[in-house]
């Protein structure tokens, strides 16, 4: 054994625990413990079964990722699990939290399982651009069918104890202490003389070809372009046709190819920096501020948004809105989200009842706001609107509560200066739908208390969704970067790329959506007002795309009008191309005394990653971005970068700084305005190191 793993007999049940906090990864010590340990009860003769457990809130929550790429060590996790199975008396395993993915798989390796309410089995693999690699895909479909293995598997998702139940994956559901629970079990298979039942014994399932295909057409679409989602399909097929010895070979085949892949690399490293936006050393150790009821300001597309993330999470919301008509819409609003909510299952009927008549409540005056711990303005973008509006926050709020802006773009230390309490103001950005969005950008102003920083995360935390700490420029991390590279794809619609072959080409690249169909669904007033907001500091050295104030003036704003890039015509989906846009393009060449000419779509994508690239490098260099993860982080979360590529700083590493400097200098040679390469990304390339090496920073 190993301290990881112990062992003791009690009443003739070998009870063999896993203590690796906090998740019980199963690292080389744990597998090395587990393997022992059956070894132990098949030589101890006064052992009638065993049971497996997983100290602490979670039974095992899987291989140790942070082992991946590393030399792989023995006895391997596969092998662990077949010498489990091989046991010569009855093996079960108690399963409290979460048993996923090596954690599932040492549990289909065990004879029997109990699962306790409240757990969660699955088979995550695939989310890391993995498959599972110890029997996972063997197993599971030999105790449940190819179908259901494969609601499973290549979503990566997990089933509640009682839904494992129902599918077979575990044999019985209980509650209370799983130590009990697993007890229990053992006792009443021994005096039943139960034999053990190994999964691997047991026939392939049927090749069902329907559930494949099906499968196999649901994921090329969702989640386009990762493989290891299809490649999973393959894995549970193989289990159909071959025994489970050259099956668990063929799926260690599978398993290995894929963790050669970059999309491996881009989605492990996606999982860790998620975890790692709020270590910053501002809030290490600070106590948050507690935050029970909280304020909205403007019940508008964000602020309605943000109040139905927040009642959903359980606070105390008073929304306050100019007038009683607006405030209504802003209920009927909230009340329509929550309605989604309770259909998709996330929310009670009942609760949502409650939470309408009694935590949420709307107003028109800003006294209803003196007892709130924290208000968040979303009202227009508009600093002078702003103001008033945190003046009178200032006057009604209670000493210590926070003043928050969401603000897209605007500075927080002029709206902070306005207020008698700058220490208590910070920006908290939300993207929209605020209720869905996972990211918060939390803007640090320069007098910003760190409690309040501090306080910022907590509520993230409370919300279900992941803050990144930015500092104040204009569009902060996100909103700035993107302002860059959505002027790089103008520059070559300038040139000569349709703005459909920018949008193709970037969708192909992995992004949900290209800029000019994103443009359409946010609306082009905004990119319209956003250019009248900057006229009076402009360059004149920066291109405006002229076209674009044309469709403005056309009324075409985008999906809201049925026609803005695209035409959107009632009953179809998406937008159907256009040639008076490319019309429109054409005349704004003309007016510049461009030549177009041709593009190839690689060339569109890495013009546009450049782009992106080097504004984030500046982005890190001025310390409005912590590190180069916090950019990663910020783009998977609000802006739907492909998660397999980890992030654009990752796939900037994956790809070269040199080559990328390289071209940037090529482009400057065109315009050097535009293309000024970051000092932080020349520096990397001199000293030959990549963003992940900025990443450590605490
Ligand atoms: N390996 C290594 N470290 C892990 C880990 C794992 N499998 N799972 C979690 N951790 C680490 C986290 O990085 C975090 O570290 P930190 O404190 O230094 O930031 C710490 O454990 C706690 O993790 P969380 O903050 O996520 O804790 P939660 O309690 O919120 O969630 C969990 C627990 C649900 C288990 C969640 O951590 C999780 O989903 N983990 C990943 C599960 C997974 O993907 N397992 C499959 C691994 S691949 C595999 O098994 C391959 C096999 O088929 C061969
Ligand atoms: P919106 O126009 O949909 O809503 C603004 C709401 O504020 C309206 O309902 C209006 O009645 C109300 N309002 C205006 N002045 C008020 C006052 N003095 N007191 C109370 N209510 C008042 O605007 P939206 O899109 O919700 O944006 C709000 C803020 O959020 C802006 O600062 C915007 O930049 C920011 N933001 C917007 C995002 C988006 O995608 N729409 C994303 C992230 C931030």
């Amino acid at each position: 054994m190993t301290d990881m793993v112990t062992y003791e007999l009690e009443d003739g049940i070998a009870v063999i625990t896993v203590a690796n906090p906090p998740v019980n990864a199963l690292g080389h010590a744990v597998r090395k413990g587990l393997w022992d340990a059956i070894d132990r009860f098949n030589a101890e003769p006064e052992a009638k079964a065993a049971l497996i457990l997983g100290a602490g809130k979670i039974f095992l929550g899987g291989a140790d990722i942070s082992e991946f790429g590393k030399p792989p060590k023995d006895p391997w996790l596969p092998e662990v699990c077949n010498h489990i199975e091989a046991a010569t008396k009855p093996v079960v395993c108690a399963i409290q939290g979460a048993a996923l993915g090596g954690g599932l798989e040492v549990a289909l390796g065990c004879h029997y399982r109990v699962a306790l309410k409240g757990a969660k089995l699955g088979l995550p693999e695939v989310n890391l651009g993995i498959i599972p690699g110890a029997g996972g895909t063997q197993r599971t479909p030999r105790v449940i069918g190819v179908k259901a293995a494969l609601e499973i598997i290549p979503a990566g998702g997990t089933v509640s104890a009682e839904r494992a139940v129902e599918m077979g994956l575990a044999d019985r559901l209980a509650t209370g202490d799983p130590r009990a629970a697993g007890l229990a079990f053992a006792q009443e298979l021994v005096a039943e003389g139960a034999a053990p039942r190994p999964v691997g014994q047991m026939p392939c399932p049927d090749h069902d070809a329907e559930a494949l295909a099906e499968a196999r057409a649901l994921w090329s679409k969702k989640n386009r372009g990762e493989v290891a989602r299809l490649a999973s399909i393959d894995a549970v097929e193989a289990a159909t046709r071959l025994e489970i010895m050259p099956g668990l070979e063929e799926e260690r085949r599978i398993f290995s190819e894929m963790m050669d892949t970059p999309q491996r690399a881009g989605l492990i490293h996606a999982f860790f920096i998620e975890r790692k936006t709020a270590k910053i050393p501002e809030i290490a150790g600070v106590d948050p501020r507690p935050v029970a009821r909280i304020g909205v300001i403007g019940g508008g597309t964000m602020g309605a948004g943000i109040a139905t993330a927040a009642l959903t999470r359980g606070l105390d919301v008073t929304l306050i809105e100019r007038d009683d008509a607006s405030a209504d819409k802003a209920r009927a609003t909230i009340a329509k989200n929550l309605d989604g909510a309770v259909k998709r299952g996330k929310l009670g009927a009942a609760q949502k009842d409650a939470i309408l008549s009694d935590t949420f409540r709307t107003a028109t005056g800003y006294d209803a706001l003196s007892d709130s711990d924290l208000a968040i303005e979303a009202v227009f973008e508009d600093m002078d609107v702003k103001k008033a509006v945190f003046a009178e926050l200032d006057r009604v709020m209670k000493p210590g509560a926070i003043l928050a802006t969401n603000t897209s773009y605007l500075d927080v230390n002029e709206i902070a200066a306005s207020t008698s309490r700058p220490a208590d103001v910070i920006g908290l950005h939300f993207f929209s739908p605020a209720h869905v969005m996972k990211l918060l950008e939390v803007v640090v102003a320069d007098k910003t208390a760190n409690d309040v920083t501090a306080t910022a995360f907590a509520l993230a935390k409370t919300l279900g969704k992941t803050a990144v700490r930015a500092g104040v420029c204009d569009g902060f991390i996100g909103n700035r970067i993107l302002a860059k590279y959505r002027a790089a794809a103008d520059r070559m619609v300038l040139q000569g790329a349709s703005p459909y072959q920018v949008d193709r080409a970037i969708k192909a690249f992995g992004w949900p959506m290209g800029p000019y169909e994103m443009g359409d669904l946010a609306g082009l007033d905004i990119g319209y007002m956003t250019r009248k907001r900057k006229a009076a500091t402009r360059d004149p050295r920066d291109i405006v795309p002229s076209w674009a104030d044309a469709l403005y003036d056309l009324g075409r704003l985008g999906q809201k009008t049925g026609r803005g890039y695209y035409i959107y015509e009632e009953g179809t989906r998406g937008g159907k191309e256009d040639p008076e846009v490319e019309e429109l393009v054409a005349k704004a060449r003309a007016e510049a005394g461009i030549d177009p000419r041709d593009f190839t779509d690689d060339e569109i994508q890495r013009r546009y990653m450049a782009a992106l690239v080097n504004e984030a490098a500046d982005v890190v260099e001025e310390g409005i971005a912590h590190r180069p993860l916090d950019v990663d982080v910020t783009f998977l979360y609000g802006y739907g970068f492909p998660r397999f590529r980890g992030g654009p700083m990752h796939w900037a590493d994956h790809v070269g700084l040199a080559g990328l400097l390289s071209d940037i200098e090529d482009y400057a040679q065109e315009d050097d305005f535009f293309w000024q390469p970051s000092a932080l990304l020349k520096r990397l390339v001199q000293d030959n190191a990549t963003f992940a090496s900025l990443n450590d920073k605490g």
